[in-house]
């Protein structure tokens, strides 16, 4: 089994290697003035698993172009199995048509990523259960939901002191997971409004109790940071006492890093999926890494 690491994590692909007992092998990945991208493998491939290592998180185009052409690469060079580690898949809250006229962004990216000739895909919470279905190629579909269950079990509270919450009506299902995994724990939900055009976010309104309470809110995604802001305003307006907050996939776009600090959150726990920059990395960040969970599911 060879392991290979496309430009997006590289800090994820030394992680998995370390626990499979290998070391990433090496890949040339050329930028030309014109900013495209030539892919070479170095090392012999020829019969060869191999695994390979990127996130398609922003800038998305670009790494999903590499991503394509590592996978062309390994192929063209006689490798017998491919299977990419997405661990964020981008383009995917672009699964269906919202409004009159739209791409499926999600279909397109996918339909190329399994023309290339990959073998098996492993992700990580994917934002819609639907998602898994516009797959041919063999597909696991990972989850941090038990670490955080872990996490939140490592705090020492007892369960009447917390809830958990929902940031918007799409997340009720990952809350009720959670809730499974801590034995039927007590959850609210965000009743958020987003408009379309401009991405515009408010919440409007919560459906559950909160007062008094430490309030834990669980999501799939944080991208300028805006749901968890306006989310936890509310949460602290109706009482609750604290707020904590864990998300799957820091994509951590435009000012995410200064909403989420300035925000009324007072932890946000996210994973390595994406890698966290030191320049976007801020005080109430913490992040747990899911390497042991790919590591385990490609022994
Ligand atoms: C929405 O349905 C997702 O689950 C996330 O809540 C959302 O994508 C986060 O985006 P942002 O951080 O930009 O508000």
């Amino acid at each position: 089994m060879k392991i290979f690491s496309g430009s997006s994590n590289r800090p994820l692909a030394e992680k998995i290697a370390e626990k499979l007992n290998l070391k990433v092998s090496e890949l040339e990945i050329h930028v030309f003035a014109d900013g495209e991208k030539r892919v070479r493998v170095i090392d012999r491939v020829v019969d060869e698993q191999c695994i390979v290592v990127q996130p398609t998180s922003p800038p998305a185009d670009s790494n999903y172009m590499e991503l394509f052409f590592i996978i062309d690469a390994l192929k063209r060079s006689g490798a017998k199995k491919i299977t990419a580690v997405i661990p964020y898949l981008g383009y995917q809250r672009q699964d269906h048509i919202f409004r009159d006229g739209e791409a499926v962004s999600l279909e397109v990216v996918v339909e190329t990523l399994q023309s290339t000739g990959v073998s098996k895909i492993i992700t990580f919470d994917l934002h819609s259960i639907k998602i898994p279905e516009l797959f041919k190629v063999q597909l696991t579909h990972l989850s941090a939901l038990p670490l955080f269950a872990e996490r939140i079990k490592s705090f020492g509270f007892r369960d009447s002191d917390f809830v958990l919450v929902s940031p918007d009506m799409g997340g009720i299902r990952r809350i009720k997971e959670v809730s499974k995994l801590k034995g039927g724990m007590t959850f609210a939900v965000v009743n958020k409004d987003r408009d379309l055009a401009t991405g515009e976010v408010e919440a409007v309104d919560l459906e559950g109790n909160v007062k008094g309470k430490t309030a834990i809110i669980i999501d799939d995604m944080i991208s300028t940071g805006k749901t968890i802001a306006e989310a936890s305003k509310l949460l602290i307006e109706r009482g609750a006492k604290k707020v904590l907050v864990f998300a799957t996939h820091p994509v951590f776009s435009d000012d995410a890093s200064k909403n989420l600090q300035n925000s009324p959150v007072e932890k946000v726990i996210v994973c390595d999926t994406i890698d966290v920059p030191t320049e976007k990395k801020f005080k109430k960040l913490e992040i747990v890494s899911v390497a042991n969970l790919i590591a385990k599911n490609l022994k």
